[in-house]
């Protein structure tokens, strides 16, 4: 681990522009990239928080086919989708790129040409997979079959999603074309591969050594054994029509692998950057006291610590990541989070529905995050830890400072007596909260740095609640005035610490506080001035930082006008839930009926035997529950023909009080069979929905009547 960098470069995988942005990625990637961000820069950090759009490679291409659009159209669509929604979300990228840029195109070239003009390829002609029907090789996502490693039969041509191993496509255990459904066949095509195996010991080394205590477990456990398994020669280049073209000589038609120009894209996205700040780039990259750091998710671990490092080590004059904290996956209310099923919470669908409820949602997925094992979002969680923890502590403690220090102060800070042994232990321990936060979040433990946030906001509640200032401020307002002292400074350590969980909090919480109105000269360690005035020339955007909370004696001063009360956070009512509830409920039942399947048809019959059975429309008069039977409900039913007793199988699926009187179509020449001692004489017919509930085949057609024959 470097100690003491002069710069960060800190990377978010670079999302597919397939699909907008779901709860999955932001848990996995984005929110915690932008908490560690945001972290460094309080602390007065040289970072490059850098990002973009991901827009080549199959997922594209397969995108493009499903809508009938060209994938230039599908990234210029999702591309800005997700540019926005990350903006409006308050992600804090300093460079939001594409992998479409023309500096891109030219530094995934470059570094193509490098390697190749240095020999670091082998070049060969293999037999690769072909649909013989779409006149295309298969590669990557246009191929799936099953994993030679866990035997998921779902694997992709190039890595399996279910156990991680990254694959070549004629790995692969009965392979299928996505494109056409048929087997493909073997063809020869020229390509070129890096020799993984000839990085192995490198590798070895870099990682399994020198980073055994400092790696996440999940991270460093499935790299270690990749290497244990031995590394093969990976094909860089494809034979695609979308893509960067390979730049040298005999690759007509042939691109780069996507995940070859992908994570350069992390390097272009610097560059652009630079540029625009007018800042050189190469320190971020090839600095050996500049630390590196990839945030991604799980699926992306090979590719970002053995593939990358590889091609890095292989240029020669890159540096290497530091860290690449990888999450586990979020689930979805019990089932994962998937874009073609369209089970996800789509971000900027959240950003429309709950305008201005940004902070909840990073609270949510932070205080839940998959950082250990696979987590689960649920909107009753969602809701609860809106209303019982940011609502019923943080937004409690400041809307009972703010409000206290209007009605006794008219909002002036009073200047404070001497200190109580409790607000001298209580402003320590305050003092402590930026080492414990820190300590958490430079260990990636960000739902644990949260937790110690949310520490500070009760420490602040429990400090009011013992000290009841609204008791004592009759018998005795000076202590009141040392008590709203101490809160207040809480609150101001609140709107710093809770800046790179909660950034719109912040903001409106020393909007609230009115801290840019606090001259430099009062925030700093010393003996409070009461008689201090405030110049308009001493004011100025100075902010606090990170450590000020550790180190500086007022956070806030006693004679400083504060705003007025308001909410941080409004409780959210069980019907904004549930309209999510239902809006999944909805989802999923498209997804049955789309992937129901037909039963097959049964033998096939004379027409003599339809004719032999008599069904008649009927209706329901009667219906109770058979005693001791789970299943079984009693009906008298007006056949038409008679009113009769019929036993039927359906008690799980009906309340007898809700089907009296329904209209029902009644087998009714079924020999009569005796079930629990009652016997039944004939069978009500049914079928099940897409939901997998039982229905009744209704013959409520205009002027139908009881005892009609169906035929
Ligand atoms: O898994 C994905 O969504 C990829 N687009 C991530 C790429 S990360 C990087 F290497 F660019
Ligand atoms: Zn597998």
């Amino acid at each position: 681990m470097l100690q003491d960098p002069k710069r960060y470069t800190v990377t978010a995988a670079l999302p597919y522009t397939n699909g907008p942005i779901h709860i999955g990625h932001l848990a996995g990637v984005y929110v915690p990239s932008d908490i560690y961000s945001r972290f460094l820069r309080l602390q007065g950090k040289d970072v490059a928080f850098i990002c973009g759009s991901d827009e080549h490679g199959v997922a594209i291409s397969m995108k493009a086919k499903k809508e009938g659009i060209t994938p230039q159209q599908v990234i210029d669509k999702y591309n800005s989708i997700i540019k926005q929604s990350f903006e409006d979300f308050g992600i804090s990228f300093d460079n939001y790129s594409r992998t479409s840029a023309k500096v891109h195109h030219e530094t995934a070239s470059e570094f193509f040409k490098k390697l190749y003009d240095d020999g670091k390829f082998i070049e060969e002609v293999t037999e690769q997979l072909y649909d013989e029907e779409a006149h295309q090789f298969l590669a990557d996502r246009f191929v799936t079959g099953t994993c030679p490693k866990c035997g998921n039969e779902e694997a992709y041509g190039d890595q399996c999603e279910k156990c991680g191993s990254s694959l070549n496509a004629t790995d692969l255990i009965n392979p299928k074309s996505t494109i056409t459904g048929s087997k493909p066949v073997l063809k020869e095509t020229k390509h070129w591969f890096l020799p993984l195996d000839q990085y192995d010991a490198f590798l070895k080394e870099w990682i399994l050594e020198g980073h055994k205590n400092d790696w996440k477990p999940n991270v460093f456990g499935q790299v270690k054994s990749w290497l244990d398994d031995g590394l093969k020669p990976r094909a860089v280049t494809r034979d695609l029509d979308w893509g960067i073209p390979v730049p040298v000589e005999g690759a007509e038609g042939k691109v780069l692998y996507v995940w070859f120009d992908a994570p350069i894209g992390y390097i272009s996205s610097t560059k652009e950057w630079a540029q625009r700040e007018g800042k050189d780039w190469e320190p971020y990259w090839k600095s050996n006291d500049t630390k590196l750091v990839h945030f991604i998710g799980k699926d992306n671990i090979v590719f970002h610590c053995v593939i990358f490092p590889a091609m890095l080590k292989a240029e020669g004059s890159y540096i290497l990541p530091d860290n690449v904290p990888a999450n586990e996956f979020l689930n979805l209310e019990g089932n994962k989070l998937s874009t073609s099923k369209n089970w996800a919470v789509w971000l900027h669908e959240y950003l429309e529905d709950f305008p201005g409820k940004q902070d909840v949602l990073r609270y949510a997925l932070t205080s839940n995050a998959p950082e250990t094992k696979d987590n689960d979002f649920t909107w009753k969680d969602f809701q609860a830890r809106n209303n019982n923890e940011l609502v019923a502590i943080f937004g409690n403690f400041i809307n009972r400072v703010v409000v206290l220090t209007n009605k006794y102060y008219n909002g002036i800070i009073p200047a404070p007596n001497e200190f109580s042994d409790v607000d001298e232990a209580t402003l320590t321990e305050m003092r402590a909260y930026p080492a414990v936060i820190a300590s958490s979040i430079e260990r990636y433990r960000f739902r644990e740095a949260l937790g110690e946030l949310m520490n500070l906001a009760r420490l602040g509640n429990k400090y009011l609640a013992d000290e009841e200032p609204w008791k004592m401020v009759k018998e005795n307002p000076e202590r009141v005035k040392t008590q709203m002292y101490v809160a207040l400074q809480i609150a101001a350590a609140l709107s710093v610490l809770s800046e790179p969980f909660l950034p719109f909090t912040a903001a409106k919480l020393k909007g609230i506080l009115k801290l840019d109105d606090v001259p430099n000269a009062v925030q700093t360690m010393g003996i409070v001035d009461e008689t201090l005035s405030f110049n308009d020339a001493e004011r100025s955007s100075h902010k606090l930082s990170w450590n000020d909370i550790a180190v500086k004696h007022q956070l806030i001063p006693a004679n400083h006008q504060i705003g007025q009360a308001e909410l941080l956070f409004a409780k959210i009512e069980d019907e904004e839930i549930q309209k999510q509830v239902d809006r999944l409920e909805a989802t999923k039942t498209a997804n049955n009926a789309a992937n129901k399947k037909a039963e097959p048809q049964k033998e096939t019959i004379a027409f003599e035997d339809f004719a032999k059975m008599d069904i008649r429309t009927g209706t329901i008069l009667e219906a109770e529950k058979m005693p001791k039977a789970n299943k079984l409900l009693v009906l008298k039913v007006d056949t038409g023909i008679d009113v009769r007793t019929i036993v039927s199988g359906i008690a799980e699926s009906f309340k007898p009080e809700d089907i009296i009187g329904k209209r029902v179509s009644v087998l009714v020449n079924l020999a009569p069979r005796k079930l629990r001692g009652v016997e039944s004489q004939g069978m009500i017919l049914m079928t099940e929905n897409t939901d997998g509930k039982l229905v009744f085949i209704n013959p409520d057609a205009d002027g139908v009547n009881n005892g009609e024959m169906i035929s």
